[in-house]
């Protein structure tokens, strides 16, 4: 009898963790050019159980946007990952500018979009980067992205209202932040 109990609970916990998986992803992510569903177990299994992994699968918001603790890391990455063909700071070279209001993949104005088109790549030069950064490292690439934006601010619909309220548009001549390479727990470091 108390063996039978033991494997009907276990069957009941087996349900309960693969339903706490399939809820993980809520939201449904697809690639910018072909729209066929991104496989998201392509990616490295370092950076996927972050808090903003967690949250972005869920919502598709990106709780790194803004973050002065993060930014600094995502402009890192965005130097040695996306700005031989984008630009410094994200103006356009090779690639399109991805620092003002107007995209080829109109979708890349939301988090939800632009997370996509870095995932899955677009056309061209555009290749997939789930082979080069892990999701965590995603965000933080696209918090920076988001936060060169030289464009009016009530375009910039990625942020919340009140990000939205005291954002400046980005000038590279100004003092802004630099990059590093530190990874704050915060920012899905050990033990964030
Ligand atoms: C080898 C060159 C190259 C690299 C590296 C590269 N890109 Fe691109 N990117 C391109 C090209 C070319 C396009 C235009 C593709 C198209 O129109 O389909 C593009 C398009 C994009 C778009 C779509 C822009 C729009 O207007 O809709 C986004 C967003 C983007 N890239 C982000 C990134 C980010 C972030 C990185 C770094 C993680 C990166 N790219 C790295 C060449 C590159």
């Amino acid at each position: 009898m108390k063996k039978k109990l033991l494997i009907r609970t276990a069957a009941v916990l087996l349900a309960l963790g693969a339903l706490a998986l399939g809820s993980r992803a809520a939201i449904m992510l697809t690639n910018t050019v072909t729209g066929q569903p991104l496989e998201l177990s392509e990616a490295p299994e370092e950076g996927r159980d972050t808090q903003a992994v967690l949250k972005f699968l869920e919502t598709g918001t990106n709780i790194y946007n803004e973050d002065p603790v993060c930014l600094p890391k995502g402009h890192e990455l965005f130097l040695s990952m996306c700005s031989g063909c984008h630009g410094h700071y994200a103006e356009g070279k090779i690639g399109p500018g991805l620092n003002d209001s107007y995209w080829t993949y109109p979708k890349n104005e939301t988090d939800q979009g632009l997370f996509e088109t870095i995932f899955g790549g677009a056309q061209g030069q555009m290749g997939p980067m789930y082979g080069a950064l892990n999701m965590n490292e995603m965000l933080l690439v696209m918090a920076w992205v988001r936060h060169v934006y030289k464009d009016d601010p009530q375009g910039a619909t990625w942020l919340t209202a009140e990000q939205r309220a005291s954002f400046k548009p980005f000038d590279a001549n100004a003092k802004h932040i630099e990059p590093s390479d530190a990874m704050p727990p915060k920012c899905g470091g050990p033990a964030g």
